[in-house]
């Protein structure tokens, strides 16, 4: 029989009928079917799916190791924290998850009280808390991972060059506690020169995310986490562009003073709550 309107579906799908891995034959055929749905449904013309395939071409050749439009993409679409949310069910009182972003690269590991701001200017913040479990336990040894733009709004990683700063690797000591200095951080525009910025323009959104800290913890025995801290009192905290804001991630940032460096600076207190495997 001819391939038509009525057919087009199953026949496909019978094409996956041998598939011998049933979970990529699941994923597969809800893919077709609903891939099939919406062509049907939204009926796009010649033109219009070329377009589409132009815009998929474009995010890929945005990518290199230093950018990755699919993740930038997948996050604009809500996916990205759709996947985390079904990922990562709360059970008790651990620390919410968020998006890992796009900008996560390797760090090096550095001593508690370390400042992780070596190339910015900014006003000096000091972030601490304790690493423990759903009981309470302090967890010692845990290491945490984290990154940040800085006042201009930049990653590392968006500058030239290969300066790494603003992120760092810290082990949790004996009685659970990590403490580093930063700067304070800000509210950011994602990057808007690809094809995911021109998205964002096209749908009339503003590209902005609220000031955070991210996260990345992981201890022996325990689930690994990724997660964000957000600063209260942020514009942006409402309308993320990525929808990652879950309310009990958000600090407040206090006014304090580093008595170490003799200095005036902001305090972030953010304790981290693991999950046993
Ligand atoms: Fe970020």
């Amino acid at each position: 029989m001819d391939f038509n309107e009525k057919n087009a579906t199953d026949a496909v799908l019978d094409s996956f009928s041998k598939i011998k891995d049933k979970r990529l034959k699941k994923i597969m055929n809800s893919i077709i079917t609903h891939l099939h749905e919406v062509v049907k449904e939204v009926e796009p013309t010649e033109d219009e799916w070329m377009k589409a395939i132009t815009f998929l071409t474009k995010t890929g050749q945005k990518c290199d190791d230093r950018r990755q439009e699919f993740i930038l993409l997948s996050d604009v679409l809500g996916v990205s924290m759709l996947l985390d949310a079904i990922n990562n069910r709360k059970t008790k009182d651990e620390t919410e998850t968020t998006v890992l972003g796009p900008f996560h690269a390797p760090s090096l590991t550095m001593s508690y009280g370390e400042n992780i701001a070596k190339n910015v200017v900014g006003d000096d913040c000091i972030v601490s808390g304790n690493v423990f479990d759903v009981n309470k336990n302090l967890i010692a040894g845990a290491s945490i991972e984290v990154w940040q733009s800085g006042p201009d709004g930049l990653y590392d990683v968006q500058k030239e060059g290969d300066v790494v700063d603003l992120r760092a690797t810290f082990i949790s000591l004996e009685d659970g506690s990590y403490l580093f200095r930063t700067v304070k951080p800000q509210f950011y525009p994602i990057p808007v020169d690809g094809p995911v910025g021109d998205l964002l323009n096209n749908l009339d959104r503003h590209p902005y995310r609220p000031a955070h800290i991210h996260f990345m913890v992981k201890a022996d025995g325990y689930k690994d986490l990724v997660t964000h801290v957000f600063i209260d009192g942020d514009k942006y905290l409402q309308s993320d562009t990525v929808f990652a804001v879950k309310k009990s991630l958000i600090r407040k940032l206090e006014k304090g003073f580093d008595s170490d460096e003799n200095k005036e600076c902001y305090h972030l207190e953010f304790d981290i709550v693991m999950e046993k495997k």
